[in-house]
């Protein structure tokens, strides 16, 4: 979910409804805003995108204090009652949330009883316990900070009291949440990008702080009542880079973008005299590790497998790769020193930040590798790396995967230098050729089309297979295929499909391929065989060397480790030209959030 507010006295609805949609990324199954004047408070949600809410929205009411919310379904399925904001009974109050309540039913059952809450959210409760609260005699500043004390579980709040319509409340924890500072105005945002339209200059909050935000000051407590002084930063965003231009969609926006990032980050992570460098801090911290730690959660975990091969090969370190939401509640025996690396596009998963505060709890070393700075993750972290692939819009991510396995394989060659091992390639010229294959890739959408329409215009389930890094493309693959196109897609390692998935293959089951590593070509072929000796339809997608007479498509020759970099972008976008033809919303799949910001 993600929540904004504004105070000031500029177009409060507008702004607060072109904060949302910006915000879309972080949920989008329904949406509302809260103004307020001198007459009350005006509520307007409703269920779907900020596009339906904005129908719905009375813009003739006059309000220079607003907030907002777009939202993720936890608790309580995607409904106008279960859209935020939510009021206390007498309507004084409204709140908006972004986090999980997680002892919700507890305070439900001791602070109020006998009420009959009108909505299944956990936030729902917080706002009549203020009430509750503020009716007993509290201050309403109080009555905010002793609820918040009650709360366990994670938010990021913005609250308006109907008596007082020159006020913001705002807290958080574990939620991300920024104020945004303005002439004569102040706003509040789950991310900065939200209010890049208005102001570029921000605070940062942190965990169990609480702000009252006016339209010409902000003051920031703690929950026991102290003042915290902190200065603000300028948020480096370019407005720009978050429009999608002549682009459809942004998902084939941030496709083409893979090249450009590449050079980027090349030309980031590069000294004077052109050498690949990483911060000494960095390399002094993987080259201390008896062990490396990959959290992450989706994509950013299919990057995680294929870094594990980089680091092992390239720096001769071992390294163990978990989802994060496993590893909160089922963490393995560690090694003696680790180093726990996150990768995270956002740096806002929870599952991710959930692990590194346990982590840190230990005492054990954590990296961040991510695409926003400032983010969660990244001030978490003792050391951060970022990706440099400009914001990704689009749910189903694809520059920042491959920007994530060019920084990796980066801290690998770096880290491996120091340790003396002898790399037999520059890495820095292999990502200038992947640079150069990723265009002729980008320029092949016709052909991706084709197969998108030729495999799986009609097709009810998709499996990938490849052997070694294959494999794991293939899992990201399927990914992107399922969450865009809602075809059942799966990804298998080659010699696996035969121990029980291979019952599934019928007349026509469309098989994608990945064929690009020497090693196992023989036995990848071989795998194909044995599927379409059972009815499928294969669909090989072969490195040039390497293809034989029926491959769907031949890549660019690339380093062979370093192949996931181009042989993602088919499978990105035959999965972009499945999802087109079947009509879907490629940008904004049903059900998911690009940031999932709850556990
Ligand atoms: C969500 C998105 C995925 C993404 C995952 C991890 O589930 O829908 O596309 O890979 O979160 O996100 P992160 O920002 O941590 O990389």
């Amino acid at each position: 979910c993600g929540i904004v507010g504004y105070i000031g006295q500029n177009d409060t609805k507008e702004i607060l409804l072109k904060g949302l949609e910006k915000l879309e990324y972080r949920g989008y199954d329904s949406a509302g805003i809260a103004i307020m004047n001198e007459n009350g408070v005006h509520v307007f949600k409703e269920k779907g995108r900020i596009a339906v809410l904005r129908e719905t929205v009375d813009f003739n009411v006059e309000s220079s204090v607003g907030i907002g919310h777009t939202r993720w379904a936890t608790h309580g399925v995607p409904s106008q009652v279960n859209a935020h904001p939510h009021q206390s009974e007498s309507e004084r109050f409204t709140l908006v949330h972004n986090g999980v309540i997680e002892n919700y039913s507890k305070l439900k059952r001791e602070y109020l009883k006998d009420m009959e809450l009108k909505s299944e959210t956990d936030t729902e409760v917080v706002v009549q316990i203020i009430e509750k609260f503020v009716n007993e005699g509290k201050e309403v500043e109080e009555a905010f900070r002793h609820t918040l004390g009650l709360l366990k579980g994670s938010y990021a709040i913005a609250l308006l009291d109907k008596q007082n319509t020159e006020k913001i409340y705002v807290a958080k924890n574990k939620s991300p949440l920024l104020v945004g500072l303005g002439d004569n105005f102040n706003v509040v945002a789950s991310d900065a990008m939200a209010m890049l339209q208005v102001t570029d200059q921000y605070v940062e909050l942190m965990d169990k702080e609480i702000v009252l935000v006016t339209k010409d000051s902000v003051t920031i407590k703690t929950l026991s009542g102290d003042i915290v002084e902190r200065g603000s930063y300028t948020a480096e965003l370019d407005a720009s880079d978050i429009e999608k231009g002549t682009y459809p969609h942004y998902m084939l926006k941030e496709i083409d973008e893979q090249p450009v990032v590449i050079r980027k980050i090349i030309q980031q992570y590069q000294d004077d005299q052109g050498e690949l460098t990483i911060s000494a801090d960095i390399i002094d911290a993987v080259n201390e590790a008896d062990r490396i730690y990959i959290i992450a959660a989706g994509t950013s975990y299919h990057a995680g497998l294929v870094g594990k091969q980089f680091i092992e090969k390239m720096a001769h370190i071992p390294v163990e790769v978990h989802v994060a939401s496993e590893f909160s509640y089922n963490m393995p025996l560690l090694s003696e020193k680790p180093l726990f690396v996150f990768i995270s596009q956002s740096g806002e998963t929870a599952d991710s930040r959930s692990v590194l505060v346990q982590v840190k709890e230990h005492g054990y070393k954590t990296l961040t590798i991510t695409n926003v700075p400032g983010s969660t993750l990244s001030r978490e972290a003792d050391h951060t790396l970022l990706l440099f692939a400009g914001p990704e819009i689009a749910v189903a991510s694809t520059k920042a995967y491959t920007a994530q396995m060019a920084v990796l394989s980066i801290l690998a060659a770096v880290a491996g230098k120091a340790r003396g091992v002898n790399l037999e390639f520059d890495l820095s010229q292999e990502l200038g050729i992947i640079a150069n294959g990723m265009e002729v890739l980008c320029d092949s959408k016709e052909e991706m089309e084709e197969i998108a329409r030729n495999f799986l215009a009609t097709t009810r389930n998709c499996f990938f297979i490849g052997r070694a890094v294959d494999y794991y493309v293939g899992l990201e693959g399927s990914l992107k295929l399922k969450e865009i196109s809602y075809i059942q897609a799966e990804g298998f390692a080659g010699g696996e499909l035969k121990h029980g998935t291979i019952a599934l293959i019928e007349e026509g089951t469309p098989i994608i391929a990945l064929a690009t590593q020497e090693h196992v070509n023989l036995s990848i072929r071989g795998n194909v065989k044995e599927v379409v000796a059972r009815g499928a339809n294969p669909c090989i997608i072969s490195m040039k060397g390497l293809e034989e007479e029926d491959d769907a498509f031949v890549l660019p020759v690339v380093n062979e480790l370093l192949t996931p970099l181009v042989s993602v972008i088919p499978l990105q976008l035959i999965s972009y030209y499945a999802a087109l033809h079947r009509d879907c919303d490629v940008d904004k799949p049903r059900n998911l959030a690009k940031s999932v910001t709850v556990e």
